[in-house]
């Protein structure tokens, strides 16, 4: 098995450092490894990873849940066996030690060499950093979920539920940012469908694909690169290096779409595509989202107002 383990201390209270772990749907948003978990119940869920190109599914299960403590899980079936740990402590008010731990069991030629020349460390260090940015930079977790496992000796603190925050997530309250990364998350999401389609149906979705695409990036086009390079400090060079890749993402969907779902090369190229769109949506998530947030409130809103409008007229 490889195990690593990373800690990184967060400038959140040690409950919504908690609560956002107990959200493992949105864990793909800070661990690159991860492209996508659905929650099948409350102790359940199905994880899609790519590693180095090598992509595996399982189901996993929580075997531990301490609010404000611990929460672990481990896989219970599928293409790898996979496991993690995360302990929280809280250092003040405000502040907490967040330490994770991964094991798995390196599969492919890809995965034993990555784990040799510790590739795992600069994952888990990368993803801990994100964590990090995620949490404070949304100064509150998308959700919560404080049931507890019962162990012998261990009181459960809270009764099962899934509260949903209602900041920021609401819809009527959603900033610009909220919906960006929303909309990334379909668009990868999207790729993943056509990948594992097949004839009339990978046609049809990647025609949602390129849709939600052309959608997105002329509202970012229309709404968003036009505020970040005059309204934001340094924003000049952000706006224009995103417009920059945005016009060869529209350049590499002419080539898709004359190649057709069918051609032999269509898989490799549509590949190489999502790696392009993956690295767009990093470079505006690091780079631009964060001078985004620091926009008052109810301009952030008014902006994810105008997005939804300039999109909705397109459709
Ligand atoms: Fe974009
Ligand atoms: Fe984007």
């Amino acid at each position: 098995m490889s195990d690593v383990t990373e800690s990184v201390d967060v400038h959140v209270p040690i409950s919504t450092a908690y609560n956002q772990w107990t959200q493992f749907e949105s864990f793909p948003e800070f661990m690159d490894g991860v492209e996508s978990i659905s929650q099948t119940d409350d102790r359940h869920s199905h994880w899609v990873t790519n590693v180095g190109g090598a992509r595996r599914e399982f189901d996993a299960e929580i075997t531990e849940q301490h609010p404000d403590e611990r929460i672990a899980w481990k896989s219970t079936g599928g293409d790898t066996s996979h496991a993690g740990v995360v302990t929280f402590h809280r250092l003040g008010d405000e502040d907490t030690r967040v330490t994770v731990q991964l094991a798995w069991q390196p599969q492919g030629l890809v995965e034993k060499v990555g784990s040799i020349v510790g590739m795992d460390n600069h994952q888990i260090k990368a993803d801990t950093a994100r964590f990090k940015k995620f949490i404070e930079q949304r100064g509150t977790e998308t959700g919560q979920w404080r049931g507890g496992t019962a162990t012998p000796g261990a009181q459960d603190t809270g009764a099962v539920q899934d509260v949903p925050n209602p900041s920021p997530t609401t819809e009527s309250q959603d900033d610009i940012v909220d919906v960006l990364f929303r909309q990334h998350r379909d668009i990868m999401e999207t790729f993943i469908r056509v990948q594992a389609a097949a004839s009339e149906a990978k046609q049809r979705l990647f025609g949602e694909l390129t849709d939600l695409l052309h959608t997105h990036e002329s509202g970012e086009q229309q709404v968003v690169h036009p505020v970040t390079r005059t309204d934001t400090p340094d924003g000049h060079l952000v706006a224009m290096a995103c417009i920059a890749e945005e016009r060869q993402a529209d350049q590499m969907i002419a080539e898709l779409k004359k190649l057709g779902t069918d051609h032999p090369q269509f898989d490799i190229k549509l590949e190489k595509f999502q790696q392009a769109v993956l690295a767009h949506a990093a470079r505006e998530e690091q780079d631009e989202f964060p001078l985004l947030s620091q926009l008052p409130a109810e301009r952030r809103q008014a902006m994810a107002d105008q997005l939804r409008t300039t999109q909705a007229a397109r459709n």
